[in-house]
């Protein structure tokens, strides 16, 4: 029996797909990867998904139309994976999407729009009818609903499966943004999640911006460990007053737009391509350095563990060694879960809660008044949950 978990996350790469075995997973909580795969998107397409998360270039058609677009194409690679890795139809329990986030208002707006709302596209309907199987997802409204952020999700899972009675963990994603949680080895102190500022996010605009679309991210931090960090313009950008709000704290591309990077671009006029990525990798690290100090117990973290691309920029990862020369800094897949999977397969296990009916986020971790499921279900033929005991044997 099979789960299917499909995360689009704000980078814009691709789609993660993954495939876990749920009867390892119900028989002892034993995470296993059966299958993985990346399905890099289009420049255009990318792009054109890259325009409708920006207020001034959205359209409301193109929105619309990418939401059912996103779907059927979600629908179509997830029957492609299944038929290449040569696993059955008939064995997939649910696929699980978290969808591509167009906008997210962790917040709320001033007046009458004084609420927090995400909103992620990749219809979970389309995916359904193009696959015949129940899909479940849109996630993060129910915790938003419940007065939560919506973020950072990750953390449940965090909690759940990365908790060591030895050793104090901090668990960083680097994705397009950076987020972290922090899981005592006191079984009993609160878990701590929030977001720590860009991921990869400015590091790849810079260089799709600077090489002219050639490069899509810097491959290793190859070029960026051949430049020299401008120190003072960290130091200028680490007063961004998101830097200092109180927890619980979330952000996104909102915060990390191309404005934004052009502005540092200016400011650095003169300075090569390599500075540039240099600079913005130095970025990113500080933003880590600096969150831990101010809203984390630093002393009680022994462990570090870094998931998502960014586990795959050997530069990034050497200056984030030096910025905490007395822990421990590792990709996550020394705690056996495999760093660049890791958010599609705690979407899957989300989704698994979703379909029994546990709930999957943790009101500490954002914000929310209570624990709820999160997770809406698109059923196909039938009920998807006699689907699942069928699978399990049951009936
Ligand atoms: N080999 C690599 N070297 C450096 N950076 C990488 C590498 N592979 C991926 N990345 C970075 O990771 C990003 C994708 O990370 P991902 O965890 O998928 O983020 P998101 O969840 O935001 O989509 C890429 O955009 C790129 O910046
Ligand atoms: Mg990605």
């Amino acid at each position: 029996m099979y789960g299917i978990g499909v995360m689009s996350g704000t980078s814009l790469d691709g789609l993660d797909i993954v495939c876990i075995d749920l009867v390892a997973y119900e028989k002892n909580k034993e995470i296993t990867l059966v299958a993985s795969k990346t399905v890099d998107y289009e420049m255009n397409f990318k792009e054109q998904l890259s325009e409708q998360c920006h207020n001034h270039t959205a359209s409301l058609a193109k929105i619309t139309m990418m939401n059912a677009y996103l779907g059927q194409f979600i629908g179509e690679q997830v029957i492609q994976f299944l038929r290449e890795q040569q696993l059955l139809v008939e064995k997939v329990a649910f696929i699980s999407s978290h969808g591509q986030t167009i906008f997210h208002e962790p917040v709320g707006a001033e007046g009458i729009f004084e609420i927090p709302s995400t909103l992620q596209i990749g219809d979970i309907s389309y995916i359904s009818e193009v696959t015949r199987l129940p899909v479940i997802g849109d996630f993060r409204t129910a915790d938003m609903a419940a007065g939560g952020q919506g973020a950072p999700l990750l953390s449940f899972f965090d909690a759940n499966f990365l908790y060591s009675s030895s050793a104090g963990r901090a668990i960083q994603n680097i994705g397009g943004i950076g987020n972290v949680t922090f899981v005592s080895k006191d079984e009993k102190a609160p878990v701590i999640s929030f977001d720590t500022g860009p991921g990869n996010v400015l590091i790849d605009s810079a260089i799709q911006k600077l090489t002219n679309g050639e490069k899509k991210f810097d491959q290793n931090g190859e070029m960026a460990r051949k430049g020299t960090i401008h120190e003072q313009i960290v130091e200028q950008l680490m007063q961004h007053p998101y830097y200092e709000m109180p927890l619980p704290k979330t952000t996104g591309r909102e915060l990390y737009t191309t404005h934004y990077l052009n502005e540092i671009v200016n400011e650095m006029k003169g300075a090569s391509t390599e500075d540039i990525l240099a600079t913005l990798t130095a970025y990113t690290v500080e933003t880590i350095k600096q969150s831990y100090g101010r809203y984390l117990p630093l002393e009680q973290i022994d462990e570090i563990y870094i998931n998502g691309g960014g586990s795959l920029n050997g530069y990034l990862m050497e200056l984030l060694k030096q910025a905490f020369p007395t822990k421990k800094v590792a990709p996550l897949d020394g705690l056996g879960v495999p760093a660049v999977w890791k958010e599609a397969i705690a979407f899957a296990l989300f989704g698994y809660n979703t379909m029994l009916g546990i709930p999957n986020q943790l009101p500490s971790a954002t914000g929310a008044r209570r624990e709820v499921v999160m997770g809406k279900v698109a059923y196909c033929d039938g009920n998807p949950l006699m689907r699942f005991q069928k699978l399990r044997g049951e009936t």
